[in-house]
């Protein structure tokens, strides 16, 4: 939610901003701003949309500035408008503010200096903060050999309840930024003669590898040539400077046409790169180097409970299906925003796993937090090297998918999918699975991105498809066992990008209400692979068919589904069960995809949603 960006060089500051700012899009675009020190003025400008209008704003302007702080804006507190955008400006002129997060008793802080006769232009918490700051920079007098700037943040900070990242200049330091982080990411980025603050080290790409994770607690002050990092008690922080080993082609287009596409087309390789090196000599299971838990420790757990938000979430119920099959432990998943308020009641030897791409959800990440101040050992599946929940767990799988640009997740879906299968297999192994068992797992996984590549070969079938019911208003989706959460994926990702009504059923279900639904208008995608469950699926699809629904079905080569059943079939090729909820995915996928593009959709910014979610 919301990308800030912060940059103090020898470089005019206009461009570098926005085109940090435009990597940073994915975190929220209902509005985009910068501000830099000019002389010894503040110059603000932003605007309502997206960071190509505050581009074409900013060019205009003729910016000479060589620092500056940036905001893409996710609305939290306020209506999505010019005024409301960041960055936000103190009562006096002197302070401005870019801030992810929300902060809780932002009223009565503002109640407090409208007694002091501050005045608000608008609606947000953050330009409470930058007032708050504003404040504290007039009225107290610093210790001697303090930097007045940072220490009035600092104090107000004190102040404040809820969550921030945030960025702070002030008109007086034309050569200094302030940035400070509770429960929303920030990170340092330490360049050649210049020196960045982001939410996420995406926005460096091309400037720099060399970046600090700030952790809770911690402000930075950067220069152009030094940087410093405190606590808010003015502890002096050791940082340690880490290498982000990405390319910057990773995030470009190319020529795809979306981001997702670019993303779906990928996960042959996404997958490779999810495997690579982490199956045993024997090739009999799976081997991680970041657990950091024995497989004595291990073979204690007697059960596990994973927690996550949307997709992700679907990914662990993937998880529970593969472990209690192969590993024959009791899985239980809930999400994380349930989770970390309900004080559920645990066995001691619970393991808690948390899946999350971004690896900054709010939720998970309290999920994780809670779980860990009660005891439990964690671990956690994460997409972005050096995110906040791969800091905190105790130990990890790093996913390897590669940046994941677009809103709607989907080759980090299949990557957690993997790497639940891999676990499984690992746990399993652990336990009762033999070695010809985990043989023929290894065998079937390491076949994956092939069977992905033929998936993405039928790319203008399904696309046929997917226009022929693009005008459809309300679509199932269903499936069995491991296709329930697949029906589940496939429901979220349609609605996420088309804005279409659709909903995810455990097939058998249906007759419970949703068949209620059914009628020439309304398509149901029927996910029946071959398998036990089979002809329990054909039988479904006959229910829906007697109602005159129409079925587009997913199944596998080979599966003697007769033909005249469906309207529309896409085949998936015929694999280990382990392997087939990645299959499934594919065609999933393409349909959302294909069905958003059709209607003209923003696909990779859906309204009203985000990539990393940090607010509650
Ligand atoms: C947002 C994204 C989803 C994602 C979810 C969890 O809603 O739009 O694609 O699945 O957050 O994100 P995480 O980074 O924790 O996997």
């Amino acid at each position: 939610m919301c990308g800030i960006f912060a940059y103090v060089g020898r470089q005019k500051a206009g461009g570098i901003l926005l085109e940090g700012l435009k990597r940073l899009e994915y975190r929220g675009y209902d509005s985009a701003g910068l501000a830099v020190a000019d002389k010894d003025k503040l110059r603000v400008i932003k605007k309502k949309g997206r960071v190509e209008v505050v581009a074409a704003k900013a060019r205009r302007a003729r910016l000479q500035a060589v620092m500056g702080i940036s905001h893409t804006r996710w609305a939290t507190h306020g209506d999505v408008n010019d005024t409301n955008a960041h960055p936000h400006l103190s009562d006096d002129s002197k302070i401005a503010l870019v801030h992810n997060g929300v902060i809780e008793n932002y009223a009565s802080i503002k109640k407090f200096l409208e007694s002091r006769n501050c005045s608000f232009q608008s609606q947000t918490d953050t330009e409470v903060l930058a007032s708050l700051i504003a404040y504290h920079y007039a009225k107290e007098q610093p210790e001697e050999g303090k930097n007045r700037f940072l220490e009035s943040v600092r104090k107000s900070l004190h102040h404040v309840e809820g969550a921030y990242g945030i960025a702070v200049i002030c008109a007086d330091y034309p050569n200094e930024i302030v940035g400070a982080r509770k429960g929303s990411p920030l990170v340092l980025g330490v360049g050649n003669g210049e020196n960045m603050i982001s939410s996420d080290v995406s926005a460096f790409a091309g400037r720099t590898q060399n970046v600090v994770y700030l952790d809770d607690g911690q402000v930075v002050l950067i220069t152009r040539d030094d940087f410093s990092v405190t606590t808010m008690m003015d502890e002096s922080v050791q940082p340690v400077i880490n290498r982000v080993d990405w390319e910057i082609e990773e995030s470009v287009l190319g020529t795809f046409s979306h981001y997702m596409e670019k993303e779906i087309f990928e996960q042959p390789t996404s997958l490779e790169n999810t495997m690579r090196g982490r199956f045993s000599d024997d090739g009999s299971t799976a081997k991680f180097g970041g657990l950091n838990i024995a497989a004595r420790d291990l073979r204690q757990i007697d059960r596990i409970l994973f927690c996550a938000c949307g997709t992700a979430w679907h990914a662990c119920l993937v998880a529970e299906y593969l472990i209690e099959r192969f590993a024959r432990l009791p899985v239980e998943v809930d999400y994380a925003s349930e989770f970390r308020y309900r004080n559920a009641p645990l066995d001691k030897n619970t393991l808690v796993f948390v899946i999350s791409q971004s690896g900054e959800t709010i939720d998970t990440l309290e999920a994780l937090r809670e779980s860990k101040r009660k005891g439990f050992r964690t671990l956690a599946f994460t997409n972005v090297v050096g995110s906040t929940i791969a800091r905190e767990t105790d130990g990890g799988i790093y996913q390897h998918a590669g940046p994941e640009i677009g809103v709607a997740s989907t080759k980090a879906f299949t990557s957690q999918i993997l790497l639940a299968a891999m676990v499984a297999l690992y746990l399993g192994r652990l336990r009762d699975l033999s070695f010809n068992d985990g043989t023929e797992i290894v065998k079937a996984l390491k076949k994956t991105p092939g069977l992905v590549s033929q998936i993405l070969d039928q790319a203008d079938k399904i696309k046929a498809i997917a226009e022929k019911y693009a005008d459809s208003r309300d679509f199932l989706f269903l499936g069995r066992q491991l296709m329930f959460p697949l029906a589940l994926e496939g429901a979220l990702k349609l609605k996420e990008i088309s804005y279409l009504h659709a909903e995810g059923y455990p097939a058998a279900e249906m007759k419970h209400g949703p068949l209620a639904l059914i009628g020439p208008e309304c398509p149901t995608v029927f996910i029946a692979p071959k398998g036990e469950i089979f002809k329990k699926n054909l039988a479904n699809i006959q229910e829906i068919k007697a109602r005159k629904g129409p079925i587009i079905a997913i199944t596998s080569t080979g599966s003697d589904f007769p033909e005249d059943l469906a309207d529309d079939i896409i085949f998936i090729p015929q694999s280990h069960e382990c392997v087939t909820p990645i299959l499934a995915a594919i065609p999933l996928q393409l349909l959302a995809y294909y069905i958003a593009r059709h209607r003209g959709c923003d696909v990779d910014k859906p309204r009203n949603l985000a990539k990393s979610v940090t607010v509650e």
